[in-house]
Formats: C-alpha cells, structure tokens, sequence
C-alpha cells in the first residue's frame, strides 16, 4: 500500500526519494510525488500512474534540495488522480505532508476547517493534515519548537491509524515523522536520515535503524535524529544494525521477482529445518518461552487473510489431524466484526507474512482486548506467524514463529506460502508431541519426509518449468479457470485460483473437489479449463472421478498428480507431475507448479507480474 520516503542530509533528495520509491513499489501504488524544501520553498511534483511518469516530470525541474519527502499512493480517499497524489500542501504551500493509512475523522475536521475559509483540492483524508498544522503554527508562533509542537498538536486530533511524514518551508532543517499502526522504519547514516515505510528502500544506504512505534514521532535535523512520544517527552531509542544482504533485494538474473522467488523455495525450506528442527531426543524446537505456553491448549483459531488464509486451512489440517486439537479458521476482516463466542485455553493465532496486514492485526487486538477482562482460562494467548521481524504483529502477540523466507518483492506471495506451511507442520508436530498423539517414531517419518521436500522441489523446477511455460500458452485468451482438490489439498486448489487471478486477471474458482457437481459444474464446457490436484491417498480415487465429470463436459483436464500415476495419465489431458509422497505433504509440491503455470500465464500475457493492476503487498488498511 503506501509507501512514505523522507531524507535529510547532504545529498540531493530528489533522487534518494525516487529511488527509495523504486523500492517501495513492490508494495502497491497508483500515483507518486515528492516535495522537497529549496530556497526557502516547497517544490512538490506528483503524477498519476508509475513512477516514470513522475521521473518524466521531474526532468528539468529538478533542484539540489538536501531534504524532501516522496510517496506512492494506492487510493482509497479519492480515485488515483494526480490531484489526489501526495504530497499535499497547506493553502500558503508552506507545508508539505505524506500519509500511509486512514484519518477516520477527516470529514469532521474537513467541515471544521472549511469553516475557518481552508480550501480542500483533493477528495483524500490526508489534506486535513497540512491545514491542521498551518492553522496550529498560525495560533503557537511563540512556542519553543513551533514546527514539531504543530505537528504533535495535529496528530492528537487525528483517529485512525497512520504514519506521516511532513516539511515545512519555514523549517528548512527539519523533517518531522510519526507513527499510529501503520508502519515507518528510521534510517541513521554519516551526516544523514531517512525514514521509509519499509527497510528495502533504507538497505542501499545504511544498515543502522530504528522502527518507530506506535505513538512515536521523529524530528530530524543536520543535528541528528530526536525521538518523542505523542505526549511530547523525548525518549532514548538506540538504533540497530540490519544483517540484510542488499543483494536479496535484486532480481538476481530473473525475468520478475515472483520466478525468482518461486525459485528460492528449495532454500525456504531448508532454512526452515535448520531453524527449527534439532538433532536432539526433542527433535522440534519452536524457541516458544516459557514453553509452557503451548501446554494445555483445547481449541485453536486461526486469523488471516487472502494466501495467509490458505495456508492456515493447511495448518487446521495438520492441528486437527496431527495434534488432535479441533481448529477454526477465520477470515480476519470477518472475525474483527463476527467473532466466535470465546472458548476456554483457546491459542489465536495470527498468520501475515508482512506482519502489518490491517485486517488481521484489528482482528487479533479486538480478541485480546475482549479477553482481557475475563478470567484466566479465557485470557488471550496469541502467536504471530510472519515473515518479518519488527513488523506490527511481532510486537501485538505473546510468541512469534517467524517464517525465514527472506524478503518477498512480488505482490503474489509464494516463497511466504511455502514457508507458512513449513510453520504449521512444526507447529502440529510440536503439539502432537506433547500430547502424546503421535508416536515418536511417526513424528521422525514425517521429519524425514519434510528434509526430502527441497530436493523433489528441485525437480519440479528443473524438469517442468519449460513444460508449464509452453502449456501456458494455450491460455492466453482463456477467461475462466476452475481448481478443484480434495483434504488437505484443497486450499491448495483455492491458492491456485487466487494466484491465477491476482496476476493474469483470469476469473479462477477454487472448490473442494466433491462440491463441484453441486453447482459449479453447471460453468464447465470445453472453454474452461480445469485443474485438479489428485494425489495419492484416503480420497485419491474420489478426486479421479470428480475430474472426470469435469471431463465429461469437454473441459481441458490438468492434474497435479504423483509422477508415473498410470491412472492419472488416463485421466488428464495434461498432467503437471510431482514426487508420489506422503499425502501430509503433498501441498508443499502440489502448489509449485500451480505458482508456476499462473505465473507464465500472466508473463506470455505480458502483464506486471510484480505489481498487478489495484493490489498491494502490505494490505495497511481495513
Ligand atoms: C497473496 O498473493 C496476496 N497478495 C494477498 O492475498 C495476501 O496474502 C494478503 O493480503 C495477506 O497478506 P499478509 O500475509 O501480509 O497478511
């Protein structure tokens, strides 16, 4: 969603703030600008659409400014014009402000400063801001720091959640920075600072920084960096040093970030095994303290969204299955509105690979809230499953299992699928261990199978890539596609049909195999093509024959089955082959080359793959 960039130092701005918007893009955007402060003014250029629109722009126009801020909108207040672009000015363009996430009171404070004669040029929530702290340096001229006490006046009167970025002409030397619930990192280097919505775009230039929390805001100067509360109290906040590798953030020699990312999976999961699986008599070590925090536990829900939601109907699977412990999973933008009645020693568990997804961290503080004054048993226990330290969730909930996939650009998440599952497999098994409901020697197999999973991975991608790549054009102009799978690989069926949709805009339906000839099957003729995932195991022959009332009704037949399945080559048209294990397993293979056939899809289409059209990576609003 919105990316904010601000710098000061010695540098031109301008191009630190293109750039650092370059490497925000993966998060989703629809027009861009930047303000910097030059000759005691403000020099703000936006543009809708990408950033080479606004690259074209600013050619010739261009200054030396040494501080400026820059922004990527995804429009929610307002449809993505230009006009609507950030930064927004005050009426005197003396002040420049960006904003991630929503003023849920704008309309109040629009109406109250229309009333005093300012005049709104856009539809967003964001322009109150500027007006808000022109109007409050008018009235506090005196105070000691005007420019910062302003912009802490303004904030007190904002609601919702945000993070801001502000300059002001008056106050060439300061940037002025604060956070509410949506994210902003602080980077410190020689002589300079930044601040950005996400660490990719402070990685080429410093590894020390600081992520702002809530309630917190950052005033910059050639001086150095002062951190606040919204109360107005300085606080002492160290910086941190980043072991990044900027190098993980390039496409490293792929086509799109997305193939390259499907393609570090074999290394997903092996970093996975090695994180949490020991070579000691307790053979999972999930680095849960106390450990006790798991014993006891008589029911599990799980909160998330969109592929995090995917893979957490695996993860029920595997509790339930696995753990014995029964397990519901919840939208989070439902759940936050409709939650369930609270059940006694209930673990909630929150699934985001970004850590800031707004739906899910509304739905997992309102569970903890709402618990909060019941008695012990009722009491929240939450756990974060999330691909990045530091995120929002990781500071919300009582444990964190982190999914070490490494940062993911593109906006279709597969690397921080694959690694979610491996979360839950650990997770399941860890709990069966305990409860004594697996036998050691069970668990083992099951290890033993998930330590064979990079290889057979491997070969997928070394052996399917080109075949998938040339299926892939029979589809160009295809309009509908249906995924069917049974058990446990039926939410692989639904994350096929959402990759496929997410990135070629192909109307794609995932269904549980069995549910087709209940009302879906009414869609299929020779056009519609079908993809069924039919592995070996308890409902193998029940998948066959619902593929084959697909078939019956002319559609094309793909079948994500085990390699060398003769039933399986009788039965489809096309057949995407994966290594014959265990059933348990079989999401972490099945939904590779489901990734893989979207992804060519939408490349032979020639389309964004990385950044398709209305979505974004980090979802910060509800
Ligand atoms: C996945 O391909 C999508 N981009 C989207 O559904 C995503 O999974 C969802 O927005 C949740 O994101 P999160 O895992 O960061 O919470």
């Amino acid at each position: 969603m919105c990316g904010i960039v601000g710098y000061l130092g010695t540098q031109a701005a301008t191009g630190i703030l293109i750039s650092g918007l370059e490497r925000l893009e993966y998060r989703g955007y629809d027009s861009a600008g930047v303000a910097t402060v030059w000759e005691g003014k403000i020099h703000s250029v936006r543009a809708k659409g990408k950033l080479y629109k606004l690259r074209e722009k600013l050619e010739g126009q261009d200054t030396p400014a040494t501080i400026g801020i820059g922004h990527t909108r995804w429009a929610t207040h307002g449809k993505p014009e230009e006009h609507n672009a950030h930064p927004h000015l005050d009426m005197s363009q003396r002040i420049a402000v960006v904003q991630n996430g929503i003023i849920e009171n704008y309309r109040e404070l629009r109406e109250e400063l229309k009333g005093k004669g300012y005049e709104f040029l856009s539809k967003t929530d964001t322009e109150v801001i500027p007006h808000l702290i022109s109007d409050i340096l008018q009235e506090t001229k005196a105070g000691d720091e005007p420019f910062l006490e302003a912009v802490r006046l303004t904030i007190a009167r904002l609601e919702g959640a945000f993070a801001i970025a502000v300059v002001c002409a008056d106050y060439p030397d300061e940037l002025i920075t604060a956070r509410q619930q949506a994210p902003l990192t602080l980077g410190f280097g020689q002589g300079e600072f930044f601040c950005a919505s996400d660490i990719t775009a402070l990685i080429p230039h410093t590894r020390a920084i600081l992520t702002l929390e809530n309630g917190e805001m950052a005033r910059m100067t050639p001086l150095g960096m002062e951190i606040y509360n919204f109360a107005g109290d300085r606080l002492k906040k160290t910086p941190r040093t980043l072991d990044w590798n900027p190098v993980s953030v390039e496409k490293q020699g792929f086509r799109h970030y997305m193939l390259k990312e499907i393609y570090e999976q074999p290394a997903v999961v092996r970093t996975n095994i090695e994180a949490y699986v020991t070579d000691t008599e307790h053979p999972i070590n999930l680095s849960i303290n106390p450990p006790e925090f798991l014993d006891g536990i008589e029911h599990i829900q799980i909160l998330a969204c969109g592929t995090s939601w995917h893979a957490s109907l695996v993860g029920k699977y595997l509790l339930e299955q696995l753990a014995g412990i029964p397990t519901f999973v919840y939208y989070a933008s439902e759940f936050r509105y409709s939650p369930s009645p609270m059940m006694p020693n209930t673990l909630t568990i929150g699934v985001t690979q970004s850590g800031e997804t707004a739906d899910t961290i509304a739905a997992l503080e309102m569970e903890k809230e709402r618990r909060s004054h019941k008695e012990e048993k009722f009491k929240a226990r939450l756990l974060g499953i999330t691909n990045r330290s530091e995120s929002t969730i990781t500071h919300l909930v009582d444990q964190v299992m982190y999914t070490h996939a490494g940062i993911e650009i593109g906006v279709a998440a597969t690397k921080t699928f694959e690694a979610q599952l491996m979360s839950f497999y650990f997770l399941a098994l860890e709990l069966a261990a305990r409860r004594k409901t697996l036998s050691d020697e069970t668990i083992h197999q099951i290890l033993a199978g998930l330590k064979q999973i990079p290889t057979q991975i491997e070969s997928i991608l070394e052996d399917q890539e080109k075949d998938i790549e040339d299926l892939a054009h029979a589809f160009v102009d295809t309009q509908d596609f249906i995924f069917i799978g049974r058990g446990i690989n039926f939410p692989i069926a639904l994350e096929g049909a959402l990759k496929l949709k997410e990135i070629s805009y192909i109307h794609a339906e995932g269904y549980p195999a069995g549910e087709m000839k209940h009302g879906p099957i009414a869609l299929l003729d020779v056009k519609v093509p079908v993809v069924a995932i039919a592995m070996p195991g308890a409902i193998y022959e029940k998948v066959i024959s619902n593929a084959q009332e697909a078939k019956a009704r002319d559609a094309l037949l793909i079948g994500v089955a085990a390699i060398d399945d003769r039933e399986a080559e009788h039965t489809f048209d096309k057949i995407l082959p994966v290594a014959a294990v265990d059933e348990l397993l079989s999401p972490l293979l099945t939904v590779i080359p489901l990734q893989l056939l979207s992804y060519h899809i939408a490349a032979r289409r020639g389309l964004d793959v990385d950044q398709p059209r209305n979505l974004a990576k980090s979802v910060t609003v509800e």
